[in-house]
């Protein structure tokens, strides 16, 4: 792997375990010479991100509840005074309640509506924000995952599909407001990939079955796929692109 991006540095929300999809982009990341700093939600989950973490030279380890908002400010003063700067965040974040992605999509509480909302779709633009102070005058770049619910009804995605939607319009509405600074905004709608997040997905292991054979490649993607991904939109060879949904998902989407 070249050292695309030796001397970067770079946020990382969203690490749970080994399968998460943000430790897939964190080690295709790190492979290309990025140093970066990991968030955790909650004590449940620091010990094996900082497991995790400690496999990549010079990595830092930070709390973050996105719900909270001085978590967030503290997560960027201390990026700030670890490495005195940033070229990428990378938000791979979701959250909804498990009675919200099963049954009709119309049985949404406001509740886990504004919830839905808060973690997966507003936290995007709240990170965004912090983070800029950091990444003025580098071009550095965002990115987020998306999931083809954004655009057609899967079921049991249900409010999910919602934040997605709105996600991917924050992407462009972001990619407009941060491209005269050269920062570039693109988000990745991945296929079903396992994680602890997809497991809340109601059928999830059957969806895995029925996209598998449906793509174009007539098979799921896999993690190390998505990172790669990653890589590409967070790196040069991708700087003419921004305020983009690029499709990881074997072609999926294309298909009819
Ligand atoms: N796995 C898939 O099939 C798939 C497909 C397309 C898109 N995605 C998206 O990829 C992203 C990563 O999910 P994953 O599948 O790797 O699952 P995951 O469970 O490994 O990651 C989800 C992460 O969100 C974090 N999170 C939840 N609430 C939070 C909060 N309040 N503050 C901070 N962090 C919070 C969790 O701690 C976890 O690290 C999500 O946006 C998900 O929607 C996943």
């Amino acid at each position: 792997m070249d050292r695309i991006l030796e001397g970067k540095t770079g946020v990382v929300f969203g690490v749970a375990n080994k399968r998460s999809l943000a430790w897939a982009c964190a080690r295709s990341l790190s492979d290309a010479g990025m140093r970066l700093a990991f968030t955790y939600l909650g004590d449940r989950l620091e010990k094996t991100v900082r497991q995790l973490a400690a496999e990549l030279p010079n990595s830092i380890v930070l709390p973050c509840d996105v719900t909270q908002p001085e978590q967030v400010t503290e997560v960027f003063e201390a990026i700030g005074k670890e490495f005195g700067h940033l070229d990428t965040v990378l938000h791979a974040i979701a959250f909804a309640r498990k009675e919200e992605l099963q049954g009709d999509f119309y049985h949404t509480t406001k509740e886990g509506y504004m919830l839905a909302h808060e973690v997966s779709a507003y936290s995007l633009t709240e990170i965004t924000r912090a983070a800029l102070p950091l990444m003025e005058g580098r071009e550095g770049t965002i990115v987020t995952l998306s999931y083809i619910g954004a655009d057609r009804v899967i079921p049991g995605y249900n409010v999910m599909g919602i934040a997605k939607a709105a996600l991917e319009a924050s992407v462009r509405y972001l990619a407009a407001d941060l491209g005269p600074r050269g920062i570039r905004v693109n988000a990745i709608s991945a296929g079903p990939v396992r994680t602890l997040s997809a497991s809340g997905v109601k059928d999830f292991s059957k969806r895995l079955d029925n996209v598998a054979d449906r793509t174009a490649l007539r098979r799921n993607v896999t993690a190390e796929e998505v990172g790669d991904a990653c890589l590409f939109l967070t790196g040069p060879h991708s700087r003419g692109i921004t305020g983009s949904v690029l499709f990881v998902d074997a072609g999926f989407h294309i298909m009819g």
